[in-house]
């Protein structure tokens, strides 16, 4: 007996000027079925899922929902037919609430009036609840973390009556915690009528969720596998083709190495206190921490993002006072931040352009040919070392993956000359083998005599790459190890050294 699929994708193509970006691809969801979709930065994944949803249109092929073809003329089209999109990039509104950017669109317009903004609180509150969300539906997004705005792309998607749910990288900006709530959602979506389509980097993740495993490569159908019958090596190998890169490791740096960044006493007025630590040259290091913990706002404070109510920041042992981040940038001090939306990306400018421009900010009135050339040089030499997959040095960053756009704000802060680097998530949304290409970069960075500070939420990459590891919990410093004396338990056990009691341990 051959059984009807939920979604079947056949012979599906699309180009892109100089890009053929998905070439006879095809795949099929069963009902009620969990089906990851991985693949390297540009391998397709998005674009295949957009064509699904309605963004793009195919250049050739065809999907059928239930056996029936299935033809969208739109968004709006796909989301009636049944095909929920949760997108890389967020599409959420900034200055709307919560419960505004869930039911954008959608108020009743059959009754000729708009809903109310309580009306509207009510019903996604009544969501919040079914869904088990903790989210206030008044709170305007521009003010909830990564992510919580996440929660509420995740809590749109599902008010809609989707058979079909697509998550592009969901999890990308969510803590443990918060997948296991994400998993808890996809689990009670998760019925006989319906299936989900799962697009992540984060390998150990697809044992977890996912029920089959379909890979592409370079816009082309690889294979699928059973998630219960392979293991990560095989579904890697389907992913790369090619060997991965070396392992760096970490050292042990002389207990001479220069102090080159030291913070003392730093104190932020919501969260940080009294948080102490010091940064050598040729170092790199690592922060771990529950989302939540106050790294980024270490990060933040340091750069003159946010502003500090107490504390010293000197610079090669003299006390600087840093203004925002353009001002840490003169002074050496370069900021990765990990804000998705406000990396920096210049989208209408080439890939060139924006790895190498700002690196050449004291050569701007040189002659034209002399730097256009220079430009490009940088910009090959950058998109060969990380892999950037574009058609060429001269393709607008718009239009690259979302993983190759992180690349190329990766790649801007590593052309620029700085003696510091922080870096908050630096891999987030990275496929797995360009993490060990950054992975070896920042090393040679590090060995190239910069200091660099990491902050990642996936242990074993802070416990991979880090040299040292400070811990923090609920705004303070919990510790400062060696690697060779941090395990991901006792890191854990650091990071929640606060929240049992809710005092000072
Ligand atoms: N609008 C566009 N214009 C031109 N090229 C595009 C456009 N959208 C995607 N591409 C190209 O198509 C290819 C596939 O991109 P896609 O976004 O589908 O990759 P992906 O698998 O989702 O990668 P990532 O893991 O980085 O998100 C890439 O080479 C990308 O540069
Ligand atoms: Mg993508």
């Amino acid at each position: 007996m051959t059984q009807t699929l939920l979604l079947e994708a056949e012979g599906v193509s699309k180009g892109f000027p100089g890009v053929k970006a998905l070439d006879d691809v095809r795949f099929d969801l069963r009902h009620g079925e969990v089906l990851a979709l991985v693949g390297e930065n540009g391998a397709g994944k998005s674009t295949l899922m957009k064509l699904l949803a309605g963004i793009y249109t195919p250049d050739a092929g065809t999907f059928r929902l239930n056996g029936r073809e299935l033809k969208v003329t739109g968004p709006r089209d796909a989301q009636e037919q049944g095909i929920s999109i949760i997108h890389q990039e967020f599409n959420l509104m900034p200055d709307l609430t919560v419960a505004q950017n869930i039911f954008i669109g959608r108020e009743p317009r059959a009754s000729g009036f708009f809903l109310s903004d309580t009306a509207l609180n009510r019903k996604a509150q009544a969501l919040f609840d079914e869904l088990g969300l903790a989210l206030d539906p008044a709170e305007p997004v521009e003010r909830l973390t990564v992510a919580r705005q996440q929660m509420v792309e995740i809590a749109k998607a599902l008010s809609f009556d989707a058979k079909v749910l697509i998550m592009d990288e969901p999890t990308a900006a969510l803590n443990d915690a918060e997948v296991d709530v994400l998993f808890e959602l996809i689990g009670r979506f998760r019925t006989p009528e319906r299936g989900v389509v799962y697009i992540s980097h984060r390998m150990p993740e697809l044992e977890r969720i996912s029920d089959r495993i379909t890979v592409l490569r370079d816009g082309r159908y690889v294979g699928t596998v059973e998630t219960a019958a392979t293991d990560q090596r095989e579904v890697i190998s389907m992913m790369v083709g090619r060997k991965i890169a070396g392992e760096t490791r970490p050292r042990q740096l002389p207990a001479d190495a220069q102090t080159v960044l030291e913070v003392e006493g730093l104190s932020t007025k919501h969260l940080l206190r009294d948080v102490s630590f010091q940064v050598r040259r040729g170092e790199i290091f690592g922060f771990a921490g529950l989302m939540g913990a106050g790294r980024t706002e270490v990060a933040r404070a340091i750069v003159g993002a946010d502003r500090r109510t107490a504390g010293t920041i000197r610079l090669h042992g003299a006390p600087v006072e840093i203004a925002n981040p353009a001002a840490a940038a003169r002074l050496g001090i370069g900021y990765l931040s990990e804000d998705r939306k406000l990396l920096g990306c210049l989208l209408e400018r080439s890939v060139r352009e924006n790895i190498a421009l700002s690196s050449l900010s004291g050569d701007f009135s040189r002659a034209g040919f002399v730097r256009d050339r220079r430009i490009e040089q940088v910009g090959q030499e950058y998109i060969a070392k990380l892999r950037i997959k574009t058609p060429s040095s001269a393709q607008l960053v718009r239009n690259l993956s979302g993983g190759n756009q992180q690349k190329v704000v990766i790649a801007r802060w590593l052309v620029k000359d700085c003696d510091i680097l922080i870096f908050d998530e630096p891999t987030r949304g990275i496929d797995v083998g360009a993490k060990e290409e950054i992975y070896t970069l920042l090393r040679e960075l590090a060995d190239a005599g910069k200091a660099i500070v990491m902050i990642s939420s996936e242990l074993p990459e802070v416990l991979r790459l880090s040299d040292r590891i400070a811990v923090m919990a609920e705004g303070r410093l919990t510790a400062v190890l060696d690697n060779a004396d941090a395990t991901q338990e006792n890191l854990m056990e650091y990071a929640t050294r606060f929240s049992a009691e809710g005092t000072v341990a």
